[in-house]
């Protein structure tokens, strides 16, 4: 299934957060930490789920080694992890459009992740070409390739509870939710 974003971010959106990419670090490694989370709480809440358990488990492993990636560069750089946890806007735009029952709920959430996958892939190339410290550009010029995987990953876990045309049409919906909340934000430096 091809998932296209359907709001390309301008390669400017870059230049601002090189200027700040210590800040970009800081978001960016909480936003590792917190897609491993959700991949583990997404199997406390559905236990049931058995099929996708030891790939969940995989991509949140995946993503605390990001965690571990990213907050080496930060202390490279000579600095600490900041403890301020910024609003996130990205999620609290699509969120009213989530599903409440507890399929469709299962369902939106591993579509959704697989969207925000795609955005980082989109955002993550976008700083690797754009930087020219030679740590920055290679470690995001791999990671981009990385997410990439994870973005089919969610999709096919939806895809062993739910038919092919329902996971595309609600992915369509969700994508066009996406792109109208992601246009609307401010640039800043992070990654949604
Ligand atoms: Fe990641
Ligand atoms: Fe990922």
């Amino acid at each position: 299934m091809e998932i296209k974003l359907k709001y390309d971010t301008p390669k400017e959106w870059a230049n601002q957060v090189l200027e700040n990419l210590d800040e970009f670090l800081q978001d960016h490694a909480d936003a590792e930490r917190k897609v491993s989370t959700m991949c583990m709480s997404i199997i406390a809440k559905y236990p049931d789920r058995t099929e996708i358990i030891s790939e969940l488990t995989q991509t949140a492993i995946e993503e605390l080694l990001h965690f571990k990636q990213v907050y080496a560069l930060i202390q490279k750089r000579g600095n600490a992890l900041d403890g301020v946890f910024k609003k996130d806007r990205y999620l609290k735009g699509i969120m009213p459009f989530i599903k409440t029952s507890r399929d469709g709920r299962f369902l939106d959430r591993l579509i959704l992740a697989s969207i925000a996958e795609m955005r980082g892939v989109e955002r993550f190339k976008l700083v690797s070409e754009a930087a020219e410290d030679i740590d920055i550009k290679k470690f995001y010029g791999n990671l981009y390739k990385q997410e990439f995987a994870h973005v089919n990953s969610f999709l096919e876990m939806g895809m062993k509870y739910f038919p092919e045309e329902e996971v595309e049409k609600r992915l369509n919906e969700l994508l066009e939710v996406e792109a109208e909340v992601v246009e609307k934000l401010p640039w800043l430096p992070s990654i949604h």
